[in-house]
């Protein structure tokens, strides 16, 4: 099968979240099975900051975006380490920031135009670069107006009309919302502005366009597809979504067992696997404490929580059981994003010196670290589509503390007597989103923590189950199967 994926951000390229983790790594799965998948992304300035071998196409192309017309160009790479070719949409006055969306603080003004440009640029460059897609996979909002494209402008484009689309869902919480009047940038008919098709509440809605135009939808886990249907998770689509049901399913992310493997990782104090475990955790635990100018305890259980600070993520019940916690453990953040959380952690850290760290910045090399050194792993998320951290937790004999959501409900499964037993237990799961059932988890977790026997056995039990990508990429591929069916008999 012949896929286009189209992403904003992808490992090793660019990457604000966990998007980038599966652009990066599907593509490569989806090779290993027989696949000829193709990626795109957006050429950012960090991409080419990271100097590698990209070649020009010798292909540019004009985008009408409204009244007036935008050149851009290819560049050709591949997805390191494979032979999966990588399209990179070359166009400066757009792509050459130092942000993927806005500066940190506020989102560029012209996200609509550029989103619009790289769209309408993947589909030019599939027309110029002779491709012939059996799928086109698209991923969040800022690729939402591909199938509508496909189904609309592109419908007498043979290469393009062919493919069938799936359109998958990281992330409900961002729409891609802009102002009625750019419309008239898409291109696209005003006909399409209606409730039903691309209008969201008076604006142009780009997550609605996918999930309208898409032949099949998808989202990063079982939970999360039943979630997003109900009014409390749906972002205002639910009505949307419940009616497109039977075209819509979950798959749970993988993990990139290359890249986030103790057994392989270069920046870890000492590599470990399943069977050394108890001493290369120890290791990797005394390191980071004192990196992190923790008190050097082996004694004491060391929490962590790495993610976007963002309200998703649940900082506020971490914040409102920090306090109890450190009265007993040590706790190590590492977070980007909001200036309320960076106040908020940092003054956690400075009230709690020795007991408690807090990273505010994007360390990918920190994260393994972190991920390798700590002994429990919280997340406690008031939404969560997938989640790859408490996977890659349970990677490393971690054991995660999540609030049973989206894609944490699918992964952890809670420690009872029962599930001890049977050998399913990985970790700890709690319901309600408040800080009282964050911390009836915690207990549990404290007072497990000191039977290390039992520990040991549950630290195991999360590395020994396999998360890698080739399950959920065989089910991409029954999915891109079906697609491709469907849009066979109907042509
Ligand atoms: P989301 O996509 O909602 O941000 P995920 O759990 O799916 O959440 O993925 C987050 C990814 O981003 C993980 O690979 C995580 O390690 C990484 N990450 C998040 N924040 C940081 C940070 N400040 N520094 C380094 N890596 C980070
Ligand atoms: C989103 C979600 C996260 C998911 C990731 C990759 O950003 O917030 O839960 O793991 O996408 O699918």
């Amino acid at each position: 099968m012949d896929v286009v994926l189209v992403a904003s951000e992808a490992v090793p390229f660019a990457k604000t979240g966990g998007l980038a983790d599966v652009a990066g790594a599907l593509p490569r799965a989806l090779a290993s099975l027989g696949h000829r998948p193709a990626l795109f992304l957006p050429e950012y300035r960090r991409v080419r900051q990271l100097g590698l071998d990209l070649r020009d196409a010798d292909i540019a192309f004009q985008i009408p975006l409204g009244a007036r017309s935008v050149e851009g160009r290819i560049l050709r790479g591949r997805l390191p380490g494979s032979e999966v070719p990588v399209y990179l949409i070359h166009q400066p006055e757009f792509f050459d920031r130092d942000g993927l969306y806005g500066t940190g603080t506020a989102d560029y003004d012209d996200n609509c135009e550029r989103f619009v440009f790289f769209q309408r640029a993947v589909l030019e460059s599939i027309r110029m670069l002779g491709l012939r897609p059996n799928i086109i996979h698209c991923n969040d909002w800022q690729t939402g107006l591909i199938p509508a494209y496909v189904r609309t402008l592109y419908r007498n484009v043979p290469a393009i009309a062919a493919a069938g689309t799936l359109y998958t869902i990281h992330n409900l919480a961002y729409l891609g919302v802009f102002w009625h009047w750019d419309m008239a940038l898409t291109g696209l008919d005003w006909q399409l502005f209606n409730w039903r098709q691309l209008e969201f509440h008076g604006k142009l809605c780009f997550m609605k366009a996918g999930l309208v135009f898409a032949d099949r939808i998808s989202t990063v886990s079982p939970t999360y597809a039943s979630e997003i249907q109900t009014s409390r998770f749906g972002s205002g689509l639910d009505g949307l979504l419940r009616a497109r049901s039977t075209e819509l399913r979950g798959i749970v992310n993988g993990i990139d067992t290359e890249a986030w493997n103790p057994a392989h990782e270069p920046m870890l104090a000492r590599r470990y696997d399943i069977a050394t475990v108890e001493e290369g955790k120890a290791q990797c635990k005394e390191w980071l404490q004192a990196h992190a100018g923790l008190q050097r305890r082996p004694d004491i259980p060391l929490f962590a929580q790495i993610g976007r600070l963002d309200p998703q993520k649940g900082w506020e019940l971490l914040a409102e059981v920090a306090d109890r916690l450190l009265d007993s453990a040590q706790l190590i953040v590492l977070g980007a994003g909001h200036p309320r959380y960076h106040t908020l952690l940092d003054e956690l850290a400075q009230r709690h010196p020795g007991r408690c760290a807090a990273y505010l910045g994007f360390n990918e090399e920190l994260a393994h670290q972190i991920e390798a050194g700590a002994d429990l792993f919280l997340m406690p998320s008031l939404f969560e589509p997938c989640g790859l951290n408490q996977l890659y937790s349970l990677a490393h004999g971690t054991v995660p503390i999540v609030r049973a959501t989206g894609g944490l409900a699918d992964t952890v499964v809670d420690t009872t007597p029962r599930t001890l037993a049977d050998g399913t237990a990985n970790g700890f799961r709690f319901d309600e989103p408040t800080a009282d059932a964050l911390w009836q988890a915690i207990e549990r977790a404290l007072s497990l923590w000191r039977d290390r026997e039992t520990w040991v056995r549950l630290m195991r039990n999360g590395m020994g189950a396999d998360w890698s990508w080739d399950r959920s990429a065989r089910e991409y591929a029954t999915t891109y199967d079906e697609i491709a069916r469907t849009q066979r008999a109907a042509c």
